[in-house]
């Protein structure tokens, strides 16, 4: 079972808290390192962006590493869990993207932040987690620029026949394994395999970046239909 919309912010947030030191090893032996290229790849749409970028559900700042390594720029890297913050700064301590990088502890449905600053907003792995995807959209619209670009990578439900049920097979069964068995906590990964198969699909989540106001909606599909990315820009 899913946790109820209204509990799910303490929910996540709890899960995140305990996972935090084990996060990215069970992500990179789950993706069998794939998870570096997804990130690699959703980084490259924002590349012709130079000003100040968002990144939301940041978690331990993998991706806003990426960013600056593939453009030096300055990363506002925003996530409601203190703990997965905490975690990545400590561990690019000495790291060359460090200083480009400024973690704030904040709610992606409800943005601390200024109306019309970032050129560049995105998120890896967190729209899956919010109660209210939308909010987060609206939130997004607000504190772009003009022709500001917002980029989501998120996890897809696969459909060719013979590899969608091994999927799913895979996510269902094998990852709780793995990552029961590395961060003590199984039900963190069945939450994941639970939340995969009731978020809404592509086309669904198209259609409320529009409402939001965005226009150049369109989506790609990596790994078979594994993860999706998502582009939008502000007009
Ligand atoms: C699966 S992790 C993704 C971390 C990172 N983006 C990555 O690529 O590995 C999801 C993150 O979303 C954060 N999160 C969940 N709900 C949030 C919210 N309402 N506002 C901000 N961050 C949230 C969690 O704390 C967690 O760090």
């Amino acid at each position: 079972m899913l946790p109820d919309l209204s509990q799910k912010k303490s929910y996540v947030r709890e899960k995140f808290s305990r996972v935090t030191r084990r996060y990215d090893l069970v992500n990179t032996l789950g993706s069998f390192g794939l998870d570096h290229w997804w990130r690699y790849r959703t980084v490259r749409k924002i590349s012709t962006c130079s000003g100040l970028v968002l990144d939301l559900c940041a978690g331990t700042l993998t991706l806003a590493k990426e960013i600056v390594r593939q453009r030096p720029r300055p990363v506002v890297a925003l996530d409601i869990t203190a703990e997965m913050l905490v975690y990545g700064k400590f561990r690019l301590a000495r790291h060359p993207a460090s200083p480009f990088i400024f973690p704030v502890q904040g709610d992606a449905e409800n943005l601390p932040l200024q109306d019309g600053t970032f050129s560049a907003a995105t998120v890896a792995f967190g729209i899956r987690n919010l109660p209210h995807p939308e909010r987060c959209f609206a939130e997004v619209f607000r504190v772009l620029k003009p022709r500001g670009k917002f980029v989501i990578l998120e996890f897809s439900r696969p459909k060719a026949p013979l590899f969608a049920p091994l999927y799913r097979f895979y996510l269902f069964h094998f990852m709780p394994l793995l990552g029961g068995s590395l961060t003590g906590d199984r039900e963190a990964y069945d939450y994941l395999a639970r939340s995969i198969e009731s978020f809404p699909d592509q086309e669904e989540i198209c259609t409320k970046l529009e409402a939001s106001g965005f226009r150049e909606v369109n989506f790609e599909e990596l790994t078979l239909g594994v993860v999706t990315i998502y582009q939008a820009s502000k007009p």
